[in-house]
């Protein structure tokens, strides 16, 4: 194809994509779930620029970053917390105790080594952690963010003073007043307080990957296509395979309320479960296997939240699963997986100690795929017959893989069953055998595949 007829093809594609009013950035930029690591899960406060010279480099060493773990992302806690901002432009000051290059010196060291970085703030008055927030400063600190060579933002929810809070705000967690019917959450204060900071980065002349940490207030999902890149769907993750801690959620409640809104996610925007905490806590290695295996279906981001030094080989290959990366990233299917199968209650429960469904699947590229969820404290034969599974016909023979191992399984009729260990997630693809006739179909109807997606 001529390179002018391709660009302009693209500059079509982008504006039909733009129709569907979704952000859709240059070359690409949140296209498809990030990957990278933040500091956060592991380091709180506690943050300096060695942290992040440190992980930037181990990235490198271990192939992460040629896995696709490229954002190096700062979370709260990086500026100068008591004089703020600059009296004279308004800019926020960095903290340069703790970076005393400034983030533009460790922006440049990111960018030499191939890797991006992101920078965190808050959609209110102060971050979660006191420092100060963007809310009325959006053009101020995009610009300055920009100039730096920042290449993501994650915007956080706290401290909103008064004026700025929704009549109808919704909470996942619910206990909140009960909307007008046909209130649109599109026009809400939340959507306004993420949409000036949206405008603000746009109006850049830099690509800044755009995270929404919203919390799933105000339905973030039914306008967070056209706002950012991602947006995170509840509180905070913590490493802990059931059970909640004050506003953070262990993994099996989130699985429940990922499942809930599986249809929720695409090319250019999808749900944020947060950031991993493979590798943390007392998670046991199944534990971390079932949460990174999740994370990629749901085609959540995947961001590292565990020191890179000293980790070990067994949590480090959780994190380099290729082929469940590459489910993640997949050019061609944008949706994450659809629950099939049910321990728990249908549709999968709000009440957060129930088990979540156990059967999830989805497509790719390369086929069709199935992961299979064992969230019973014992060891299971778990069962997948292939005509129960939307997308795959009755009476044709299949060959399995493993998604984890990269093997195959084998070549089976009806169904196969797989020993998934207590807390384990199997990964499945699952393609007609050879010389088998027919076709595999798309088990969402709604997803059609598209094929205006040439990037
Ligand atoms: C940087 O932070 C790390 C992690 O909190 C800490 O161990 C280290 O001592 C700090 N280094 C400096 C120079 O402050
Ligand atoms: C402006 O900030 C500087 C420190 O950054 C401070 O020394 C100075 O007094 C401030 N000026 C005003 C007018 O607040
Ligand atoms: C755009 O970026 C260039 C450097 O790449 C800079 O010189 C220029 O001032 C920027 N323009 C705006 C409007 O920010
Ligand atoms: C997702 O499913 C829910 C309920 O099943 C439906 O209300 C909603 O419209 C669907 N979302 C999309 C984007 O189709
Ligand atoms: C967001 O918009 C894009 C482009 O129109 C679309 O492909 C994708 O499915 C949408 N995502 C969601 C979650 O609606
Ligand atoms: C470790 O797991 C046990 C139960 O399995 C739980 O009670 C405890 O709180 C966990 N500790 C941490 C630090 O997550
Ligand atoms: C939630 O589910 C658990 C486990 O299935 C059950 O014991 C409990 O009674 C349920 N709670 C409510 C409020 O339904």
């Amino acid at each position: 194809m001529a390179a002018s007829i391709k660009a302009k093809l693209q500059v079509a594609l982008l504006a039909m994509a733009m129709s569907a009013e979704a952000l859709v950035s240059p070359d690409g930029t949140g296209r498809v779930p990030a990957m990278g690591w933040n500091s956060w899960n592991e380091y709180a406060c506690d943050i300096n620029e060695t942290v992040f010279l440190e992980v930037s480099d181990l990235l490198v060493e271990l192939g992460l970053k040629d896995l696709g773990y490229t954002y190096v992302n700062i979370d709260d806690c990086w500026s100068n917390k008591e004089l703020r901002r600059d009296n004279t432009t308004q800019r926020i000051i960095p903290d340069y105790v703790k970076f005393p290059n400034g983030i533009d010196g460790l922006a440049k060291e990111m960018h030499a080594k191939g890797l991006k970085l992101g920078i965190y703030s808050d959609a209110g008055t102060s971050t979660c952690g006191g420092y100060a927030g963007s809310l009325g400063y959006e053009d101020i600190d995009a610009a300055a963010w920009s100039e730096w060579g920042i290449d993501y933002l994650k915007y956080d929810n706290c401290n909103v003073p008064e004026e700025w809070v929704d009549e109808y705000p919704y909470y996942p967690e619910g206990g909140y007043p009960t909307p007008p019917l046909g209130y649109d959450y599109g026009a809400s204060k939340t959507a306004q307080r993420y949409g000036a900071m949206r405008d603000a980065l746009l109006a850049q002349n830099r690509t800044i990957q755009y995270s929404l940490c919203a919390w799933g207030h105000a339905h973030v999902e039914q306008w967070g296509n056209g706002t950012g890149h991602s947006w995170r769907m509840w509180g905070d993750i913590y490493p802990s395979w059931a059970g909640q801690d004050g506003y953070s959620w262990g993994l099996m409640p989130i699985v429940n309320q990922a499942a809930r809104h599986w249809n929720d996610t695409g090319f250019w925007g999808r749900n944020d479960w947060d950031m991993l905490e493979v590798g943390n806590g007392n998670l046991t290695l199944e534990e971390s296997r079932s949460h990174f295996a999740l994370w990629a279906a749901f085609k959540s981001p995947l961001i590292v939240g565990t020191r890179l030094a000293g980790i070990s080989e067994e949590v480090l290959s959780i994190l380099r699963a290729r082929e469940l990366i590459d489910f993640n990233q997949d050019a061609r299917h944008g949706e994450g997986v659809m629950p099939f199968a049910y321990e728990g209650e249908v549709p999968p429960s709000t009440n957060q100690t129930a088990h979540p469904p156990s059967h999830y699947v989805g497509t790719s590229a390369k086929g069709m795929h199935v992961f299979l969820l064992n969230s019973h404290d014992e060891d299971r034969d778990v069962e997948v017959r292939f005509g129960d599974v939307p997308g795959l016909l009755r009476g044709r023979a299949y060959l399995v893989h493993d998604m984890w191992t990269g093997e195959d399984v084998g070549v089976f009729s009806g169904g196969v069953t797989v020993r998934v260990k207590r807390h384990d997630t199997a990964a499945l693809r699952i393609n007609l055998a050879k010389g088998c006739a027919g076709t595999q179909t798309h088990p969402n109807p709604q997803w059609t595949p598209s094929t205006s997606h040439l990037f």
